[in-house]
């Protein structure tokens, strides 16, 4: 495993709970990682840059009780509609947050802001060429957003876009894209990634912030139900047909502003194709040792 090993030593399996908008908060954070899974959040899920804040303590403070609680996550979204990125990035520095995660933007003046406390960043992209410019910003690591994911998926094939990414980069790669079972974990290692990259299959987990009626939809979804549309925001995304069907969907004006795309988030539900997977409302303990059971099982075959 590339990952250095202040990050790798402290996982029970090489999985990164991905962060997902309105859904991942403090409860599912220190759920997995105190399970040994690297669980993280977005920081755009708190209304405030304060709340943020109070969210990065009380994860803190609520894992230093855990022996051996695996790293958590922050993800920064990198675009000029985020009118808190430098407040919220003051933040994940005064705090050392171990793990940032940008998407949208590779900046090197928020790398290296991370870097300078010995803070990880890694770059969430869908195409090689995005990967490349991330690579020159000096990041630490990339997540391969594959065809399947939730959320602002892409559209190539993970072994295309692996492979690619591993002919000029041998750092930390994750892959994300309909990864829900241990051994899709390990299959992800032996096609070139170091990591599994986990969101939708989270969304059922009791912690999780989605609603009931949101989770009840996942157990009943399949891949069929998913719909990869730009109609929501603008950007394209997998989102639940049904949830799509009953909604209005927004007048689109160019990029939406951060209050905007929570209401259409909030109505309009995302996930990636491994929705059929899903099969009860759970704990995000017992999601995470059926991943790491299954993960070891799977090891023995194929690594
Ligand atoms: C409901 C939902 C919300 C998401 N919100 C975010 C987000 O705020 N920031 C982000 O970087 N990725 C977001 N994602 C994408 C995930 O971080 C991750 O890339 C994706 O879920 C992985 O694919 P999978 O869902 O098939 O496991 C979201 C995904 C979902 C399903």
């Amino acid at each position: 495993m590339t990952l250095p090993a202040a990050l790798s030593s402290r996982l029970a399996i090489p999985a990164i709970v991905a962060p997902m908008f309105l859904v991942s908060g403090p409860d599912l954070v220190v759920a997995c990682c105190t399970a040994g899974l690297l669980g993280t959040f977005p920081a755009l899920n708190q209304r405030t840059t304060e709340g943020f804040e109070q969210w990065l303590e009380e994860i803190a403070a609520r894992l230093t009780a855990v022996p051996r609680a695996a790293p958590f996550g922050v993800n920064l979204i990198v675009h000029k509609s985020n009118t808190r990125l430098d407040a919220d990035l003051a933040r994940i520095v005064a705090h050392k947050v171990p793990l940032v995660i940008t998407s949208l933007g590779a900046v090197s003046e928020v790398v290296r802001a991370v870097q300078s406390y010995g803070g990880l960043v890694l770059h969430d992209v869908i195409s090689t060429r995005h990967a490349e410019k991330a690579v020159s910003a000096g990041v630490d690591g990339l997540i391969a957003v594959c065809a399947g994911a939730g959320g602002h998926a892409g559209t190539l094939s993970p072994f295309a876009l692996v492979s690619e990414i591993r002919t000029f980069f041998d750092g930390p790669l994750a892959l994300a894209g309909a990864i829900t079972q241990g051994r899709h974990i390990a299959a992800a290692r032996v096609m070139g990634a170091d990591l599994g990259y986990i969101g939708s299959h989270f969304i059922v987990a009791e912690e999780s912030l989605a609603s009931d009626a949101q989770k009840a939809m996942m157990l009943d979804a399949r891949a069929a139900d998913v719909v990869y549309t730009d109609r929501v925001t603008g950007v394209n995304a997998n989102f639940l047909a049904p949830s799509l069907a009953a909604a209005t969907l927004p007048d689109m004006h160019g990029a939406l502003s951060i209050a905007e795309e929570a209401r259409a988030w909030k109505s309009i539900w995302s996930a990636g194709q491994g929705v059929g997977t899903a099969c009860a409302v759970r704990p995000a303990a017992e999601i995470c040792a059926a991943l790491v059971s299954e993960y070891q099982a799977a090891k023995g075959i194929v690594l």
